[in-house]
């Protein structure tokens, strides 16, 4: 039977370094002409991950653990390096050193994005193959605040005659925010809230409003591919919302399973 280490790392890697290398793009595609070193950069950043990318493809399930606990340290390395780069452009955004079309939001998220993704490596070369039942909320935190910033960029990247979406977007933005301040109410009430009613509960309710968000951003997305609304969204942009969406309620079933069993 294969390893489920070595299943969940090329599981992670196949669905992170492609958001790491679309973020590079839109990195790319957001600064100004005059930025070219910065630009320079981002491209290098989509060629490491397209060179994971072609290398993961000659892993499979069955492949040896060590070769793929040495990849991850490989993927680690790759996603610690993308992470100073955004914390680096968001310093230079923050003092004012560069403007550019990168909201500094967006820079501070992927980079958060960044380090996820390099802490689920470490994880997993620690052998923690799911985040733990502890880290159930903590994780929600983390996800729960990255859908509360799609919502916001999503409406700040609209143009501003989409009343009605901006508006849909305005109020997904405030519902995560409410997520998110719950989500850390119960944080603070750790370890006693971490029963298995409540965190049962606080699961589905979390489900219930990604399943939503992710159905606006799929009707947003088609909308933009098919030009029928204006904004300044690029279409990958939208489909890279959409999918981490996906992921994060792939990830509210993980943890709904891992309440079953214990
Ligand atoms: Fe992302
Ligand atoms: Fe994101």
């Amino acid at each position: 039977m294969a390893n489920p280490i070595v299943v969940r790392s090329l599981d992670e890697i196949r669905f992170w370094s492609r958001i790491m290398k679309e973020h590079s793009l839109f990195l790319s595609l957001g600064f100004t002409h005059d930025q070219k070193k910065l630009i320079e950069e981002a491209q290098q950043f989509i060629d490491v991950f397209e060179r994971i990318e072609e290398k993961l493809s000659r892993f499979s399930v069955n492949s040896d653990l060590s070769q793929i606990r040495a990849f991850n340290s490989e993927v680690y390395q790759a996603a610690v390096a993308i992470w100073n780069y955004k914390r680096k452009v968001l310093g230079l955004t923050l003092r004012c050193e560069i403007i550019s079309n990168n909201y500094p939001l967006l820079v501070d998220h992927i980079s958060r994005e960044a380090a996820y993704f390099a802490n689920r490596l470490k994880e997993l070369n620690e052998g923690v193959l799911a985040p733990r039942k502890d880290a159930i909320i903590q994780e929600n935190v983390f996800f729960l605040k990255i859908m509360a910033d799609h919502a916001k960029f999503i409406g700040h990247l609209l143009d501003p005659s989409e009343r009605k979406l901006v508006d849909q977007a305005r109020e997904f933005s405030h519902d995560f925010d409410q997520l998110v301040f719950q989500a850390v109410d119960l944080d603070s009430m750790r370890p006693q809230s971490e029963t298995r009613p409540i965190l049962s509960q606080f699961l589905d309710q979390n489900r219930v409003s990604v399943a939503s968000l992710r159905d606006f951003k799929k009707t947003a997305r088609e909308l933009i591919e098919e030009c029928r609304i204006k904004s300044n969204i690029h279409p990958l942009l939208a489909d890279h919302t959409f999918r981490e969406a996906e992921r994060f309620l792939e990830i509210i079933d993980l943890f709904e399973a891992s309440l079953q069993r214990a």
